[in-house]
């Protein structure tokens, strides 16, 4: 697939086929995660691959905690309806699931890049997940990204080590919908994607 085919093809999934997602499939998606840059070579990036139904039904009981605390802010009971419509999330749907953590023990004495912000060790772990994101869409997979979660929970839940912070939990599978070629939140009405990035020049 052409590289702009595959960006723009991209979609965030939450609906899925029954489909099982192929160990090489899996393992060149992670490969392109890795590719990904990262702050000063940190490459903080640390996943779990979630494949026990037994732990993917206790994500999903996180993500129903955060999401009813998300659906008590909405002040507007039309939006709250329509918040309720939406699905965001496929936890228990997909074959497998991989859990993103920032392993911020990467961070030594002198990384380079870090002088001004330490998040950008998790913007490196982002750009991982985006690679992992369009190597799945090159291979006709596709992946959803679930952060409706409480994330020291979420950390809890894996007994990860001290330094490792959460980045949430990505759905991989095989899509069920493109939704018509545009953002599902579009699609149902939540929200119109922009036409062009905001830029200036000077
Ligand atoms: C960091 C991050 C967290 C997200 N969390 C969720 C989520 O919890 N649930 C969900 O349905 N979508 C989530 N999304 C997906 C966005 O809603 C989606 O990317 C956006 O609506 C644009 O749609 P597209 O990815 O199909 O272009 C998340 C995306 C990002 C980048």
């Amino acid at each position: 697939m052409d590289l702009y085919d595959c960006i723009y093809k991209r979609r965030d999934t939450r609906h899925f086929t029954q489909d099982d997602l192929p160990a090489e499939v899996l393992e060149k998606a992670l490969d392109a995660a890795h590719a990904a840059p990262s702050v000063g070579l940190s490459e903080p990036w640390r996943f779990i691959v979630v494949k026990s139904q037994e732990r993917k039904k206790e994500i999903k009981d996180l993500f129903q905690e955060s999401n009813t605390k998300a659906e008590s802010q909405i002040t507007d009971s039309k939006q709250t309806a329509l918040y309720n419509s939406l699905k965001l999330e496929a936890i228990e749907e997909t074959p497998i699931g991989i859990a993103i953590f920032c392993d911020t023990s990467t961070l030594d004495s002198f990384t380079i890049g870090t002088i001004g912000n330490t998040s950008t060790l998790e913007w490196s772990c982002a750009c991982a997940v985006q690679n992992l994101w369009l190597s799945l869409t090159e291979q006709g997979y596709g992946a959803g990204w679930v952060s409706i979660l409480d994330y020291k929970k979420f950390e809890n839940l894996f007994e990860v080590p001290e330094n490792w912070r959460s980045l949430g939990y990505i759905c991989l599978g095989k899509p069920a919908t493109d939704y018509d070629g545009q953002p599902m939140l579009q699609k149902e009405k939540w929200k119109v994607r922009s036409k062009k990035p905001y830029v200036k020049y000077v």
